[in-house]
This record gives structure tokens, C-alpha cells and sequence, in this order.
């Protein structure tokens, strides 16, 4: 138990249980309620925590008072007292992609700008920062199930100009399990946009997709792919979800 994932019923935090890592969800340990988490760390002799626990709606980052908190106070708390990995971002950049490890970050909302922080902080404190974007999986809110309900409910529409690499939250949680130093970028090798996303979910699960250009799509980075990109791609893993 010398590993702690934080925000373990999150979809990545769930994905570690089920590899075997040790977790706790918000009701267990709240990241923000410093004087439990001192007391816990005491308690269990953890010296390690991979941080997933987040605030990661994008919009929300930037009204909800309690972001700064959860998603900057808390990693660096962490990271000052156990080797903390924080989960972070290809938010933290703007286009044009693809982005490298060290590549300057230029965030442009609330949540890059957090997570950009974030880095900064748990670096500082000897921490280490693994990057990603656009995960799909079993459980929790994600994409993923999201248009696969959908395509059963209706027609789909789906942005057909903005580069993405969807990655399996499966394979992120075996990256995190061998505790990777330094930043590393983990995320699927196979870039697509959603609507291409989509149309291969309706290959598989029925549905039909209506691809649409820029819509709705508020204050999100022009291009956030990242370099390198060596996870198995979304093809591979549609089965599974
Ligand atoms: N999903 C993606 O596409 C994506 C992309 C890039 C990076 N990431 C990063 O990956 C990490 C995991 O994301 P995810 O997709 O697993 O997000 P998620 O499903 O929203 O999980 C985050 C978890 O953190 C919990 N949490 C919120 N506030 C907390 C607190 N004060 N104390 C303890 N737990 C708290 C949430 O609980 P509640 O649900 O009860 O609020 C939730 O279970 C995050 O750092 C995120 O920024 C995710």
C-alpha cells in the first residue's frame, strides 16, 4: 500500500483499482481536507500518490471557486510531502500541435492555465507529470460511452476539423503503473476528429453521424495533439468499450 491513487472513482482513478493499485475516492479522502490527508499519510506510510483526483469539467474550471483548490493546491500539498505523479494535460498547449515533452506551454482556459500550475509546482517539489487528452473507457463520464449512447438514441453530430487522439483509459493506467519519471506524454497513436471517432463507433455499434465544422466548441485549444504518441489507437480498443 505504498501507492495511493487519489480520485479513484474517476474514470482514470477506477481504471488503476482495476489494475490493482490502491485508491480512494472523494467520500474516502477529499485532496482539499489537508488535515485528514497529514493524518492518513501518517497513518498508512504511503510515500506515493498517483493524483488523479481533478475537477475536469473545462467550462466549469473557470466559475467554480473550488478548482484552484483541487486542481493546483492540492497536487503540490501532495507533492511536498510523498512523490506525487500529477495527471495532466494536453490542455496545457495551444495549437499548432503536435506537442513535445518540453514544448512551451501556452493554456488558454481556466483548466490549462490550473493544470499548467500544477506542473509547475509538483515539479518543483520533485514530482513527476504525465501528459494526456481525450480518454475513453468503461466507466465514469467519457466520451466514449457518451457517443455510444447517443448513436442509439439518434443521429450524431460530431466536429469534423479538430484533431484528436483518443486514448484508452486502460492503457494509461498501465503507463501509470510503472511510475514514470520526468513528463511523459501518454496517448493514442491513432489521430482522428470526432466525427471520425463517431463514424467508427457507428460502424460497430449501429447509428448514423452527421459531421459539423466548428460549433460550441467555447474556449478549447485550436490544436492539443501530443508527441509522442505510442499508446494502442482508438480502433484497437472500440471492442472493449
Ligand atoms: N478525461 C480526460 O479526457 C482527461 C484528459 C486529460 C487529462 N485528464 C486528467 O486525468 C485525471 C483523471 O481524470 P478523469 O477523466 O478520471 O476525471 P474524472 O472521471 O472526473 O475523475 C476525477 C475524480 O476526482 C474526484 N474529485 C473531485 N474533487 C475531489 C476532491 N476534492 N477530493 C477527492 N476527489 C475529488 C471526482 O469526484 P466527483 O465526481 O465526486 O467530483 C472524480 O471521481 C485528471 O487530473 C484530469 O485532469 C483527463
Amino acid at each position: 500500500m505504498s501507492v495511493l491513487v487519489t480520485g479513484a472513482e474517476g474514470l482514470l482513478g477506477s481504471a488503476l483499482v482495476a489494475h490493482g493499485a490502491w485508491g480512494l475516492g472523494r467520500a474516502d479522502l477529499d485532496v482539499t481536507d489537508f488535515q485528514t490527508a497529514e493524518r492518513l499519510l501518517a497513518e498508512t506510510g504511503v510515500t506515493r500518490v498517483l493524483f488523479c483526483a481533478a475537477l475536469t469539467n473545462v467550462d466549469r474550471c473557470a466559475t467554480d471557486p473550488r478548482a484552484w483548490t483541487v486542481n493546483v493546491e492540492a497536487p503540490a500539498w501532495f507533492a511536498q510531502r510523498v512523490e506525487t505523479w500529477l495527471i495532466s494535460t494536453n490542455y496545457v498547449f495551444d495549437g499548432p500541435g503536435p506537442h513535445a515533452p518540453d514544448a512551451a506551454r501556452a493554456p488558454c482556459n481556466a483548466y490549462g492555465r490550473q493544470k499548467a500550475e500544477a506542473e509547475d509546482r509538483v515539479l518543483a517539489a520533485g514530482g513527476h507529470v504525465v501528459r494526456t487528452g481525450w480518454l475513453f473507457g468503461r466507466g465514469g463520464r467519457n466520451f466514449g460511452s457518451t457517443i455510444r449512447d447517443r448513436l442509439a438514441a439518434g443521429p450524431v453530430s460530431a466536429l469534423s476539423d479538430w484533431p484528436i487522439q483518443p486514448t484508452w483509459v486502460g492503457d494509461l493506467a498501465e503507463v501509470l503503473m510503472d511510475l514514470p519519471q520526468g513528463i511523459t506524454h501518454a496517448i493514442g497513436d491513432t489521430e482522428t476528429t470526432w466525427a471520425g471517432f463517431a463514424m467508427a463507433a457507428a460502424q460497430r455499434f449501429g447509428g448514423t453521424v452527421k459531421p459539423v465544422q466548428e460549433v460550441g466548441m467555447g474556449h478549447r485549444p485550436s490544436d492539443a495533439r501530443l508527441t509522442p504518441a505510442t499508446l494502442p489507437g482508438f480502433r484497437e480498443r472500440l471492442a472493449e468499450l
